[in-house]
């Protein structure tokens, strides 16, 4: 090894203080690109705020994630389980001591835009601020003006049980620097107005992409991969691009404002497990402009090439089904028996739904997906449509059955109506039962 000589020393030194210089730079260059903070002084709630907040805050779904069953709406304590430990959600009602009845209008926006709390603390990205970001202050203070409209609840916080490293909040600071695009929605030139408004309430207040975008390794949603469909507690939340095959490209404009604001549309099934709560909690409150805005969105949302570890790359089939068993139907006899005595009644062998539609399987993701992943969440635990009415209930089936008979039907119900020889083992609805929350 040669060593290096003083004029090698120097150069070295110089390089090392170029590299700092560039890394110095660049970072300030990242925190000054991002949106200034407006400091404005707090906006008295007037009567027509709070209706618009209310509105806002049902298409943003905040009650879904800070209403936890036993508490009041908006007081917190659902639990996210994360690999590496669990979260909870805050109590957001007004009260002073275990709420945000502290809170001016800047720490709330700050919390919206940037993920950060009244006291300096880092939140966790389970809070999808990385969307709400995008939302206007007028929105995000019309939503706090609403929240202030109601009772406050005395909820304490319950306390997170986060590994290390990942209970180091502050770590937040370089994750965000990475993964936050902290600046508002800005209009694409490209689409209508319709277009982008539509944009502004799938993206920033509808936060879609938080279920059907998939993740990076550092559990950031991946922009490349806008809706390409990704995994929620167990649940596929599909491919919702423009894709004609393994998107919604083929559904009419109908079909998808229909399955938005009840849960089903004619010859695609229903919606459940999340995706049925999403409807029910938030959806279903979008004014019939607003849900043609985002059905107008969707529609430009291009295609997206096949996702690692998610195939449901098998077009579906919305073929009529015989109204009668036909003789392939006996391969499978533990799963013909088992639908049979237990599915019949509400599904029909045709699978069209005994007097309400909302039952009928016909061109149903969940029976088209050989892994029958959603089929499986579905029989587990129930599906209930309660945004329409009377509402329409399947009980659930998990404890009546073993792993072996649930994995039987689903894989029956692939064969009979989605035309394909399904996957489904008795292991894999035995890690279902886990993934559940
Ligand atoms: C997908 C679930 C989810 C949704 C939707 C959601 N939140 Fe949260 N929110 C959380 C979680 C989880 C936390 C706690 C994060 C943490 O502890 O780091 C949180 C924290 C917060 C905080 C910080 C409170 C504190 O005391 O530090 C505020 C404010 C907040 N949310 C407001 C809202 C509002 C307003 C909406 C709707 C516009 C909303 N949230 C929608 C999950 C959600
Ligand atoms: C909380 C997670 C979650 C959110 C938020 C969410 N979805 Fe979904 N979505 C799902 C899941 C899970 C499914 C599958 C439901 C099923 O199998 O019954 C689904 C299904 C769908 C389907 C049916 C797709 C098909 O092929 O059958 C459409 C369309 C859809 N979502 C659109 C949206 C839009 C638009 C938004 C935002 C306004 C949205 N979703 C927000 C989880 C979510
Ligand atoms: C009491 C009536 C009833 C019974 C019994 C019933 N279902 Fe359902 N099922 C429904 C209704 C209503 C829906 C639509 C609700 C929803 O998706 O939110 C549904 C939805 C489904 C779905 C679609 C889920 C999705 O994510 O798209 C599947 C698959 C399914 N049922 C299979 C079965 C099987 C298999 C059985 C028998 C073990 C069964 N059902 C028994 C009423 C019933």
């Amino acid at each position: 090894m040669s060593s290096i000589g003083p004029r090698g020393r120097k150069i070295v030194g110089i390089a090392a203080l170029g590299l700092i210089l560039v890394a110095v730079t660049s970072i300030a260059w990242l925190l000054l690109a991002r949106d200034p903070e407006i400091w404005a002084p707090d906006v008295a709630a007037s009567p027509e705020l709070i209706p618009r907040g209310e509105y806002l805050a049902r298409a943003a779904d905040c009650a879904a994630c800070h209403s936890a069953p036993g508490r009041q709406s908006f007081a917190g304590g659902l639990a996210f389980k994360l690999p590496f430990g669990t979260i909870y959600s805050t109590n957001i009602t007004p009260d002073r001591e275990t709420g945000i009845g502290e809170w001016s209008d800047d720490d709330f926006v700050r919390a919206l835009h940037r993920g950060i709390a009244k006291n300096g603390m880092y939140l966790y990205p389970a809070f999808p601020y990385t969307s709400f970001s995008a939302m206007s202050r007028e929105d995000a203070v019309a939503i706090k003006a609403y929240l202030f409209s109601l009772p406050p609840v005395h909820a304490p916080p319950r306390p997170n049980t986060l590994s290390f490293p990942f209970n180091q909040r502050w770590t937040m600071a370089f994750w965000n620097l990475v993964f936050l695009d902290a600046r508002r929605f800005r209009n694409d030139p490209h689409l209508t107005a319709e277009q982008n408004r539509g944009a502004y309430l799938a993206t920033a207040l509808g936060h879609c992409g938080e279920c059907h975008t998939p993740r990076n390794l550092a559990f950031a949603m991946s922009p490349r991969r806008q809706f390409a469909g990704a995994m929620i507690d167990g649940w596929h939340a599909y491919d919702v691009s423009s894709d004609p095959d393994f998107g919604i490209g083929a559904w009419s404009d109908r079909q998808i404002s229909d399955f938005l604001k009840t849960g089903h549309a004619e010859g695609r099934g229903s919606a459940a497990g999340p995706m049925g709560e999403a409807i029910a909690d938030s959806l279903r409150y979008l004014t019939s402009s607003d849900a043609a805005a985002l059905v107008g969105y969707l529609r430009t949302v291009k295609p997206q090439p096949d996702v690692p570890g998610i195939e449901v790359r098998l077009p579906r089939i919305d073929a009529a089904y015989a109204e009668e068993p036909g003789p392939e139907d006996h391969e499978d006899s533990l799963g013909r028996r088992l639908f049979e005595a237990n599915c019949v009644g509400c599904h029909l062998w045709n699978g069209r739904g005994r007097q309400t539609g909302y039952a009928a399987l016909l061109g149903s993701q969940a029976v088209n997906d050989p892994h029958g992943t959603n089929l499986v969440q579905a029989l587990l635990a129930g599906a209930d449509l309660r945004t329409v009415d009377p509402a329409a209930f399947m009980p659930a089936f998990g404890r009546g059955f073993t792993n072996t008979e649930i994995a039987a039907m689903a894989n029956y119900l692939i064969h009979r109506f989605g035309g394909k020889a399904g996957h489904v083992t008795a292991d894999q609805v035995r890690r279902s039962r886990q993934d559940r929350n």
